[in-house]
């Protein structure tokens, strides 16, 4: 049977974190994998998740199953995080997911199960995203999103991807530090969204991966929380992995607003039915660990004031690299005002080559930055590289 199997294409970025690993120029830069880093080029642990694992560890007294909505102390403390008092909460069904990916892949099976006849997808965007939908069975249309030369977000097109769409399709939106562009919707488009979504009768899917990384806590979520006071039913993937650096420990949520409690019960029932049939129940800690930190007043402080440094320390080196990139494109010192970790440069896959070897400094051919993959001191330096190109 297994000679029946076709070999897949390794992913590209796992290929990239290989050659990376096997330079041994000094300086070498690794603007490749999406994770944040520190100054010293870490992936560090919050000291509120460590402070929360210990005491999980002396407090935990069973292994036993959570149940298949997985964790419920966690999905309530992390919708007030992201919907505020912005819906009913008897409105609002949750389900515990492995991580935002998985999130993504239970609202595309039920995207499916209720007969949506598919989704929108804004290009470019998360790499995954359309293999998720595609896996679920979902048929995807494609607009383009974004203009990489003149780095701006093309909101006409989205307008029209919106007005064109039929009553019932689902429209993938990015909550905020948009994933590849940092392209950023103003309060005034997120209005103008949510005012078709509603009109048109169609299905927002909010993924949301970076809350706090962008403007803020609330900020990174204030369009979603506009869209949720207009429209009667969105669905919503929420990841933990950067917000509170969990990557391995897969925490996430699904959520759905709806417009009653006994829509909320459905929704969370066919949610729960769709885990089982998968991974039946999700994993434990990383919830734990959120919910630990959400629910205790110190420990929450000290998580955003440590998540706040990790946006300002990006914001700081938007500023750095904008500074010196626009010596060549002007159109470049957008990266400031973007949002995230990513950006996208107008670079040949020639350049991006040549950016590894004459200069050791690595990203994906589609010139993909992780903004979080440079130190502050070498921010100019690096700008300098790609403008000499
Ligand atoms: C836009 C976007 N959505 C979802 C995810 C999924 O995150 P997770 O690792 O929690 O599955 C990512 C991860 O990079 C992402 O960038």
């Amino acid at each position: 049977m297994f000679d029946a199997l076709t070999r897949q294409a390794d992913d590209p970025l796992l290929a990239l974190i290989g050659l990376f690993r096997k330079d041994e120029r000094p300086g070498k830069v690794d603007l490749g994998v999406g994770v944040y880093r520190d100054e010293a080029g870490r992936t560090p642990i919050f000291r509120a998740v460590k402070a929360a694992e210990k005491r999980l560890l002396e407090t935990q007294d069973s292994k036993a199953y959570v149940g298949p909505e997985g964790d419920l102390d966690f999905l309530d403390r992390l919708w007030q995080l992201v919907g505020g008092d912005i819906v009913e909460r008897s409105h609002v069904a949750g389900v515990q997911t492995p991580g935002g990916s998985g999130a993504l892949r239970l609202a595309a099976d039920l995207i499916a199960r209720m007969g949506g006849r598919g989704i929108w997808l804004g290009l470019p965007s998360w790499p995954n995203h359309a293999p998720i939908f595609k896996a679920a069975g979902l048929n995807i249309a494609t607009y383009d999103f974004f203009d990489i030369p003149s780095q701006s977000v093309i909101f006409d097109n989205l307008v029209s991807a919106l007005e064109g769409a039929a009553p019932g399709d689902a429209v993938l939106l990015h909550a905020s530090c948009h994933n590849p562009t940092g392209g950023v919707l103003s309060e005034a488009q997120w209005m103008e969204i949510a005012a078709l979504v509603a009109e048109r009768g169609l299905l927002p899917l909010v993924d949301l991966a970076y809350q706090g990384l962008g403007r803020g806590l609330d900020q990174d979520v204030a369009g979603l929380r506009h869209l949720l006071g207009v429209v009667p039913e969105a669905l919503m993937a929420v990841s933990c992995s950067k917000s509170f650096g969990l990557y391995r420990e897969r925490t996430g949520a699904i959520f759905a607003r709806t417009s009653s409690s006994a829509s909320a019960d459905r929704v969370r029932s066919n949610l729960a039915g769709l885990a089982r049939t998968s991974y039946s129940m999700p994993p434990d800690h990383g919830a734990a660990v959120v919910r630990t930190i959400l629910g205790d007043p110190e420990l929450r402080r000290d998580w955003a004031e440590e998540l706040e440094t990790m946006r300002l320390r990006m914001t700081g080196l938007r500023r750095s690299l904008a500074e010196g990139l626009r010596t060549r494109w002007q159109s470049l010192g957008a990266v400031a005002d973007q949002e995230g970790m990513f950006s996208m440069l107008p670079l040949s896959e020639a350049e991006v080559m040549r950016l590894r070897t004459e200069h050791a400094i690595y990203m994906p051919s589609s010139g993909r930055i992780n903004i979080a993959g440079l130190k502050t001191t070498e921010a100019a330096e690096v700008a300098g590289k790609f403008t000499s190109l």
